[in-house]
């Protein structure tokens, strides 16, 4: 081997080096790192929710049925096991005044109850706030879901919801 073919085995592996760390870069820029929660929400709650078919009726009548043990939905009927879910809709997370809520629920309190959080949630209250107080499996069906948070939304006295003023 004269000099010749090691320069050309040294420009190889410059221009190979370079090939590996360009598409690693590429990749870095095109799959942005995501902290383990997302991965986990998005593994196990993959199907988003549709609020225009959801169906109001129908979610008052689960929500009484699986939420109404432990909230109350009315205006100024006061909190029972849980909080008061009365203008739930966009209201910061866990900002009940009286409520002593878990401090597992409190790291999301600068959050407001979107319905992608609600969605999240109510689907597995344990991967939204892992010591929470809700002893609340959640909701499976995709459908059931967004017919509560639909009703959840309607459970409001119009006025600006608080945080969206
Ligand atoms: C066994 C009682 C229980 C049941 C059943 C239950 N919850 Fe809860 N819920 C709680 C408790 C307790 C908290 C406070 C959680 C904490 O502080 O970690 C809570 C918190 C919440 C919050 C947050 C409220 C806020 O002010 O930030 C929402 C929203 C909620 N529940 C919705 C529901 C819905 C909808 C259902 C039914 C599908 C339901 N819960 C079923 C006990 C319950």
């Amino acid at each position: 081997m004269d000099s010749f073919d090691w320069n050309r085995i040294a420009a190889a592996c410059v221009i190979s080096c370079g090939i590996l760390f360009g598409s690693w870069l590429i990749s870095k820029i095109m799959i942005p790192y995501s902290p383990l929660t997302s991965s986990v929400y998005a593994s196990e709650n993959q199907e988003t929710i549709d609020l225009k078919t959801a169906d109001i009726g129908k979610g008052k009548i689960i929500a009484s049925q699986q939420c109404g043990v432990c909230h109350s939905f009315r205006q100024g009927e006061p909190d029972k096991i849980g909080p008061s879910l009365f203008n739930i809709k966009n209201k910061k997370i866990a900002s009940s005044p009286n409520f002593n809520y878990s401090s597992s629920l409190k790291i999301h309190e600068n959050e407001y109850w979107t319905v992608e959080n609600l969605n999240k949630w109510l689907a597995k209250p344990l991967a939204f706030a892992p010591a929470t107080l809700m002893a609340y499996g959640g909701l499976s069906s995709n459908k059931d879901r967004a017919d509560v948070i639909a009703y959840l939304n309607s459970l409001t006295d119009n006025n600006p919801p608080s945080g969206q003023k």
